[in-house]
């Protein structure tokens, strides 16, 4: 039988640019620090035939309905081959972007609506929600000009500002249905000032759990 008490799952979230992925490995080495073991992986991807349905959904023109399908596609896979096991065997997990992202892109942003998203996440995951989310939060100007920084634009990236005001408005609102969960960062703040808050919220959750 297996004793291990199961890892935590925490997951970061926010439209493009608002500043997920520069925490993404900070947030691991602190946990590791605090002796916690720890799996870092993202969505869509974070397997290998996940990471070829990313490719596709960030680059290949298709209907709503095939995006939002093939996120669960290879959400339905990261979660059997990687989280699932991961939090089993007590390892905690740390994921850029997870089914809060479909509700605001796909439910929001492209005006899918909740429904269908919601009969998926039962579908797919009806046990299992992420124990603490970061929603990384910033205006539109804001986020523009962090993307201008990067790269090339993915077909999310390339979307109108209605769209990321929508996608914006869904994160908000799930972050006051989900207020116990989804903790809403002001990522207009610096890097440090953020991570600062963080490095408080981490040593609160590995406290909880016996570790600290
Ligand atoms: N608090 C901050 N202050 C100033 N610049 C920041 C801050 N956070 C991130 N940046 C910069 O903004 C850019 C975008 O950040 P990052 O790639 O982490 O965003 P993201 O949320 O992961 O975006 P995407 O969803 O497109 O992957 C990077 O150049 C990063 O260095
Ligand atoms: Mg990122």
């Amino acid at each position: 039988m297996n004793t291990q008490p199961r890892g935590l799952f925490l997951t970061l979230e926010g439209v493009d640019g608002a500043g997920k992925s520069t925490h993404v490995q900070w947030l691991v080495d602190q946990l590791t620090e605090r002796g916690v073991q720890v799996v870092c992986t993202r969505e869509p991807g974070g397997t290998e035939l996940g990471e070829k349905l990313r490719a596709l959904l960030l680059h290949q023109p298709m209907s709503l309905e095939c995006e939002t399908l093939l996120m669960f596609a290879a959400r339905a896979e990261h979660l059997e081959v990687v989280i699932e096991p991961a939090l089993r065997a007590g390892q905690w997990v740390v994921c850029d972007r997870f089914t809060d992202a479909t509700f605001a892109y796909q439910g929001g942003g492209r005006q899918l609506g909740v429904e269908r998203i919601a009969a998926l996440e039962h579908w797919v995951h009806p046990d299992l929600q992420p124990d603490c989310t970061w929603l990384f939060d910033v205006p539109l100007d804001i986020a523009r000009e962090r993307l201008d920084r990067t790269r090339e634009q993915d077909r999310f990236e390339q979307e109108a500002d209605a769209f990321f005001e929508r996608t914006r408005a869904v994160y908000l609102a799930r972050a006051q249905q989900h207020g116990a969960r989804i903790q809403r960062i002001d990522a207009t703040q610096t890097i440090e000032q953020i991570r600062q808050h963080l490095s408080r919220q981490l040593d609160q959750l590995v406290t909880i759990r016996g570790l600290g």
